[in-house]
């Protein structure tokens, strides 16, 4: 109760920066890294209240079918095809693809939740078994529809009123949940990722659970890696995805538009909240509905917090030329991340090369 009044109390004020993610309700300021955990927790709680409502809740222990079974291409593992039964009295079912590499595991894991959008062909497959990883493929639309419809979880729990990208979040959650019961997954390396308003979700999920160890969007843009106080004229705004895609989020982020500056937190909070987990986005230059320059500017706010932790080399951001997508030579990058956070391997790739030097810094506050 008190908390919440102090974060409605937050939300009132103007801040025309970037704001500050060592702030605490009370108006103090964060002083020893021993208080990240608590302050995690309290921007969480805000940024859940103000812009994706809740998560569900957790519901009856999530079990898997295995309704049909492939080998691989080329002898590089099986492919399973798995009923996935999560949400009270296991009534959501949620189809999920498994691609298990062939040898001794335990495996790295590649969780997405993309699986609904039939794009994770047998090259994606080939890719990821002949690296050594899992991918686990996800229909987050059988968690919540991708429109106002209250299926899903929203059937499931009527009352529930979080918006779809909180759903999502949820069905990442859920999903490890199952993947963490087979003796073929390492529970200590799971990445997710996600396309966009996949990417959003996949964010989300990954600041909101401690299990997963790397979180990397695609091309997530507004709502997601991007900002919303500043962009060019090309790029997606706060109005504009709250009045095409109200459903992704909360009702109560309606309240913002028009009133961005009033925003008690900007999208390199939900960035830090993952911290000192590792986090990766990739972004496309040709893809400035998903502001790119206002990407790398919560990259950077962001690694201010990662920094203080110690971890300034968990967070990374990679940049292609080229449109919207979320291609092999996404994947391939998402795997060099992984290699370098979860073996220390040395890769060519650099995870911290800005495309835009020349971008003003939007926030005047430093790390305690
Ligand atoms: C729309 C939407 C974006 C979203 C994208 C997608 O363009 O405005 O916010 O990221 O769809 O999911 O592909």
């Amino acid at each position: 109760m008190l908390l919440a009044m102090m974060v409605a109390v937050a939300g009132g004020q103007v801040v025309a920066e970037l704001p500050d993610p060592f702030l605490k309700p009370d108006g103090t300021r964060v002083r020893s890294r021993r208080e990240w955990p608590a302050q995690r927790r309290r921007l969480l709680e805000t940024i859940l209240h103000h812009q994706y409502g809740p998560l569900p809740p957790k519901g009856s222990k999530v079990t898997g079918d295995i309704v049909g079974q492939r080998a691989a291409p080329d002898g590089l593992g099986e492919v399973r095809d798995v009923t996935l039964s999560m949400g009270p009295h296991g009534v959501v079912k949620v189809r999920l693809m498994l691609a298990i590499p062939a040898g001794k595991g335990p495996f790295p894991v590649i969780l997405d939740g993309d699986l609904g959008w039939d794009r994770l062909n047998d090259a994606f497959v080939t890719l990821m078994l002949k690296r050594g990883y899992i991918l686990a493929a996800f229909n987050r639309e059988q968690v919540g529809p991708d429109s106002a419809d209250r299926k899903g979880v929203y059937e499931a729990w009527p009352e529930y009123d979080g918006g779809r990208l909180s759903a999502w979040a949820w069905g990442f959650h859920r999903t490890l949940d199952y993947l963490l019961t087979l003796p073929e997954v390492d529970g200590k390396r799971v990445a997710v990722t996600g396309h966009s308003r996949g990417g959003k979700c996949a964010l989300l999920a990954g600041a909101t659970d401690e299990r997963i160890a790397v979180t990397a969007p695609n091309n997530s843009g507004c709502g997601g890696a991007g900002n919303y106080r500043f962009y060019d004229d090309k790029c997606e705004t706060l109005e504009a995805i709250v009045q095409r895609f109200p459903y992704w989020f909360h009702e109560r982020f309606a309240d913002y538009v028009g009133n961005v500056q009033r925003l008690p937190f900007d999208q390199h909070t939900l960035k830090a909240c993952v911290a000192p987990r590792a986090l990766l986005s990739t972004e496309a230059l040709g893809d400035l509905w998903a502001n790119p320059k206002g990407t790398q500017q919560t990259y950077q706010a962001a690694k201010e917090v990662y920094a203080w932790l110690g971890v300034p080399d968990r967070v990374g951001i990679r940049f292609r030329p080229g449109k919207h997508e979320h291609g092999l030579a996404d994947f391939e990058t998402l795997l060099d991340f992984c290699d370098v956070q979860f073996f220390g391997k040395a890769v060519s790739r650099h995870f911290d090369a800005l495309a835009f030097p020349d971008a003003p810094k939007v926030w005047s506050w430093t790390a305690p």
